[in-house]
């Protein structure tokens, strides 16, 4: 490993990893940083966890010099609100010891303080597509002289969900610039579409080719499992030993939803990270998940890429991503930064044709997996359950945590569900909304295997005599 010191990169940068006791360089960096600097346009690939961030940070924050005029010089786009915060912090962190300034701008939030930052000068900006679009076509965002630009999860940006935008974006952009692409999952195809947006680009992959295309940090167990028993296998998961925080994955965000609510019942500290909350509700719940006041986060494909949360030991598919890629980048969430972590994925028996393709690409030799109940002994064996848990918390929640869970996540989710039913049509537009991802649940929320109508009719009767808020 090389110390960050040796890269050529300034002091004022290096004092400000140092004091996050970052040091070495990893790979990805090492790899990147060095031809980056100069301005070289790069597509880096490297496995989740191992620092892409500040491998196109560095140089960005580099290149615009110690104390850049003000205006926007510098664009970085990533596909989510959440993930858009937590680059703006990552870079923020590198600019501290100069005047440069950055600005998140995003979705679901007010105009006006991105807005008042923009104005005020910031040069380094990091945003969502539709929300960027949004302040470019007012005039309010100048991209003209944006020189460096990078997308981030550049895979997802350039996949056809965000393509629009995407060229949108470039077409505002400096034609003379630098830019950057960085991905864990780089398939060819976007990688020749991707250098209609670069000139003359080296791809970069920071890995062992030996190692395989999954993280090696990580225990991948598969279990075929059955839809009726899979709440109480989690509740038990989450009493393993060692178990530390955790995201859930699921398919739709009313899945996600009702298994918040459920957990949240059987006791345990959980929040949620889907589209049907809203963005406010949606950042309460990350800030709780990152301080460790709530362990458990079940998210949609929404938190799937790029977020950075220390601490996860177990990342949990309640139901099985849509392919390889959506595997690797939701799995990535633990493993993190040479963390070990452990990557659950139940497998339904009408997606056993969908864990074959996805075990074909990863080369998990595992084309059947094992048929798994929450009284298996296996299942306690693999994953080091104490003997005897059940998948509920024996004691009641204190009054403290269970009434901040209610008033935090699991109900607020359901009111807002209630509030959904006066107006489900509208709000069921198959249209994606910024920030989402394409993924998340937008177009299919009834795969959730129940039929719409009946819940919608079940809720209504639940919710008669409530003030129907926002109706
Ligand atoms: N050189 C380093 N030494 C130690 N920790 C580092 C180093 N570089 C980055 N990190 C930390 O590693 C973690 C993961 O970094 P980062 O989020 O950039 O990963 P990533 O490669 O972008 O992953 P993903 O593909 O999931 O987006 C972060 O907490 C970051 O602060
Ligand atoms: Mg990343």
């Amino acid at each position: 490993m090389t110390a960050f010191a040796d890269l050529a990169i300034d002091q004022d940068i290096v004092d400000q990893l140092t004091e996050k006791g970052i040091e070495e360089a990893f790979p990805i960096q090492e790899q990147t940083i060095p031809i980056s600097l100069p301005g070289q346009d790069v597509i880096g690939q490297a496995k989740t966890g191992t620092g892409k961030t500040f491998g196109f940070g560095i140089p960005i924050v580099q290149r615009l010099g110690k104390d850049p005029e003000p205006g926007v010089k510098a664009l970085v786009v990533v596909p989510t609100r959440e993930l858009a915060t937590q680059v703006y912090e990552d870079i923020d962190l590198l600019t501290r010891g100069r005047s440069t300034s950055v600005v998140a701008i995003y979705g679901g939030k007010a105009y006006e303080g991105q807005i008042e930052q923009l104005r005020a000068g910031a040069q380094i900006v990091v945003g969502t597509p539709g929300r960027l679009i949004d302040l470019a076509g007012q005039g309010l965002l100048d991209l003209s002289n944006a020189t460096e630009v990078v997308l981030d999860e550049a895979d997802k940006m350039l996949d056809l969900g965000f393509l629009a935008d995407i060229e949108k974006i470039f077409q505002r952009v400096a034609q003379k610039r630098h830019t950057q692409l960085f991905s864990a999952t780089m398939p060819g195809p976007i990688v020749a579409l991707a250098r209609r947006f670069m000139s003359n680009p080296i791809h970069i992959r920071a890995s062992d080719p030996d190692e395989g295309l999954a993280q090696a940090n990580i225990r991948h167990v598969i279990y075929r499992a059955h839809q009726l028993d899979k709440d109480e296998v989690i509740g038990r998961i989450l009493q393993a030993n060692g178990r530390g925080k955790s995201v859930i994955f699921t398919r739709t965000k009313r899945q996600a939803q009702r298994l918040v609510d459920e957990l949240a019942d059987r006791g345990f500290a959980v929040g949620g990270v889907h589209g049907d909350m809203g963005q406010e509700q949606r950042e309460r719940s990350m800030a709780a998940f990152k301080a460790g006041k709530r362990d458990v986060m079940v998210a949609t494909d929404v938190a799937a890429r790029g977020i950075d949360v220390s601490d996860v030991t177990h990342v949990i598919n309640h139901t099985i991503p849509d392919d390889e890629k959506a595997y690797l980048h939701r799995v990535g969430r633990t493993g993190r930064a040479g963390r070990e972590g452990i990557a659950v994925t139940f497998v339904d028996w009408d997606d056993l044709h969908k864990w074959a393709l996805i075990n074909r690409a990863l080369d998990f030799g595992q084309p059947e997996p094992t048929e798994t109940y929450s009284t298996s002994p296996h299942l306690y064996s693999d994953l080091d359950i104490p003997e005897g848990t059940k998948g509920r918390i024996a004691k009641a929640p204190t009054k403290k945590s269970g009434e901040d869970n209610k008033r935090g996540n699991a109900d607020e989710g359901r009111s807002r569900r209630r509030r959904r039913s006066s107006n489900d049509d509208r709000q069921r537009t198959p249209h994606k909304q910024e920030g989402e991802g394409t993924h998340d649940g937008s177009g299919k929320e009834h795969h959730d295997g129940k039929p719409a109508a009946a819940r919608r009719r079940r809720r209504r009767r639940r919710s008669s005599g409530q003030t129907q808020q926002g109706a």
